[in-house]
């Protein structure tokens, strides 16, 4: 099939690189012309494991090209696909639609009726009702058009895209016009042929089914966080009881590891929109707020444990931070984790002096943090560290070297807010070791 996609962030090249796989011929269009020259040299705007080595085979074989030309992409394909960005207003709770509107009014502006039959499908992730508005907007620009709006949300993770695009676990497909659905059983029949479930509903439900999953897992990470603080009030043992009850299918043992909080570019703002929104229609999501204020609290939580594991003297405190981006294999800092805590940190105490090391965000955190030292290397960032604090689970951090890192330190300290090192390792070397949710 031929395939245009509007918006070439985390969620459209993924997108555009497997339909390209997957056989189609796919145009993929950003507004952001630096973007599309990088793409068109082989530079992939952000990190993502096995994007790069997709993204080439595909090249060669002439199956996707990349042009800030939406005319040229969109004419002679049969479906368009939208993945801009739908960040949150701070104001209104609601998400921010300026930039699918603007795409929605380029493609009533650069098609006729001459064009033919389209499927636009929405991919970004809008507020329940925003697929009808968006079909109205387009003929109301352009009444000529022959197009139907299609929901097709999407359920990828950054650091996993490539995988979880190909394979996953459902694909949802909010159609509200028969017309549409010839194309789209077209386009993911490789997927039926391997039993992947299509899910057809409502547009409405379609919309509403991404944002109940993510607030779902946002409620989930709330829940063992807090547990976590609880197990160690208690002396229990996060770690057996995250076993324990994952364990139990009805609960399933995904997302129930302790962290320093829920961030990236999804659930929080997510879990405000639908949170506003069943607020305004006076039906209120309390649990979905509950998890919200826990996980705006998180970030006191956290520093509160490093107050602790430094007696309560910051001052003077050479702290070294291992991990930015808002969890391992991503260089996505969006609302992560690691922000409020180094704010905090700098607004509690002036003279701390903050290291920091992550394998791919390094570039992306500096944009949002300046006044801190970026290094290319764990142990340097570590160097003399009274305290180290490991904010996101990289592999390379659970395989540190042990006794490099305890000569490279000063005070023998370290907090692991993703429980990831081995506690007996790290123990038995003589650090301080303050993991989350039991005591080593
Ligand atoms: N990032 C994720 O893991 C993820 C997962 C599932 C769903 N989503 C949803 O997918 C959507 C996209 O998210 P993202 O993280 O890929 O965003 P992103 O910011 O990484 O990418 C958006 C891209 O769209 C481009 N763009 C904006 N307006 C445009 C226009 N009119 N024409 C062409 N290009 C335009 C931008 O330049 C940018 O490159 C959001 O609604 C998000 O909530 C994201």
């Amino acid at each position: 099939m031929k395939i245009a996609i509007i918006g070439t962030g985390y969620v459209g090249l993924p997108t555009g690189v497997c339909f390209a796989e997957l056989g189609n011929q796919v145009v993929c269009v950003d507004s952001s012309e630096l973007k599309i020259q990088n793409l068109n040299n082989n530079i992939i705007p952000f990190y993502e494991p096995d994007l790069q080595d997709l993204l080439k085979s595909n090249k060669e074989l002439g199956r996707i090209t990349f042009t800030k030309n939406l005319s040229l992409a969109i004419k002679n394909a049969n479906i368009i696909i939208i993945a801009v960005g739908t960040p949150s207003n701070k104001e209104t709770g609601h998400a921010d639609l300026t930039f699918i509107k603007n795409a929605i009014l380029e493609i009533a502006q650069n098609l006729s009726k001459e064009d033919g039959y389209k499927v636009i499908a929405i991919k970004s992730t809008v507020p329940i009702g925003t697929n009808k508005l968006l079909e109205s907007l387009i003929l109301q620009y352009n009444s000529n058009l022959q197009v139907d709006i299609v929901s097709i949300p999407e359920f990828l993770r950054e650091g996993k895209a490539i995988s979880d695009f190909l394979n996953p676990e459902r694909i949802i497909i909010g159609i509200d016009n028969d017309r549409a659905k010839e194309l789209i059983d077209k386009l993911y029949k490789p997927f039926t042929e391997r039993h992947i479930p299509l899910v057809f509903c409502s547009r409405k439900s379609a919309e509403m089914i991404k944002y109940a999953s993510n607030s779902f897992l946002g409620i989930k990470v709330s829940f063992i966080n807090e547990l976590a603080d609880l197990c160690e009030a208690l002396g229990a043992d996060i770690r057996d009881v995250s076993k324990g009850i994952g364990l139990d299918s009805r609960i399933g043992s995904k997302f129930l590891l302790p962290g320093p909080g829920f961030g990236g570019s999804c659930f929080p703002k997510d879990m405000i929109e639908i949170l506003t929104t069943s607020k305004e229609n006076k039906t209120p999501l309390t649990i979905v707020e509950a998890s919200i204020h826990s996980n705006s609290n998180r970030s006191e939580k956290i520093l509160q444990k490093i107050e602790k594991a430094l007696n309560n003297n910051l001052f003077n405190k050479q702290i070294a931070i291992w991990g930015l981006s808002f969890k391992a294999e991503t260089d996505d800092v969006r609302f992560s984790p690691a922000i409020p805590i180094i704010k905090k940190l700098q607004e509690r105490e002036t003279s701390i002096n903050i290291n920091a090391f992550d394998p791919e965000a390094n570039q992306n955190m500096f944009q949002v943090i300046s006044n801190i030292n970026y290094f290319d290397d764990m142990y340097e960032c570590a160097k003399n560290a009274d305290v180290l604090i490991v904010m996101t689970e990289w592999p390379i951090f659970a395989d540190v070297d042990i006794d490099k890192l305890y000569k490279t330190m000063r005070l023998k300290t370290i907090l692991d807010l993703r429980n990831i090192l081995n506690p007996k390792k790290v123990v038995e070397r003589g650090f301080n070791y303050f993991p989350l949710g039991f005591y080593a």
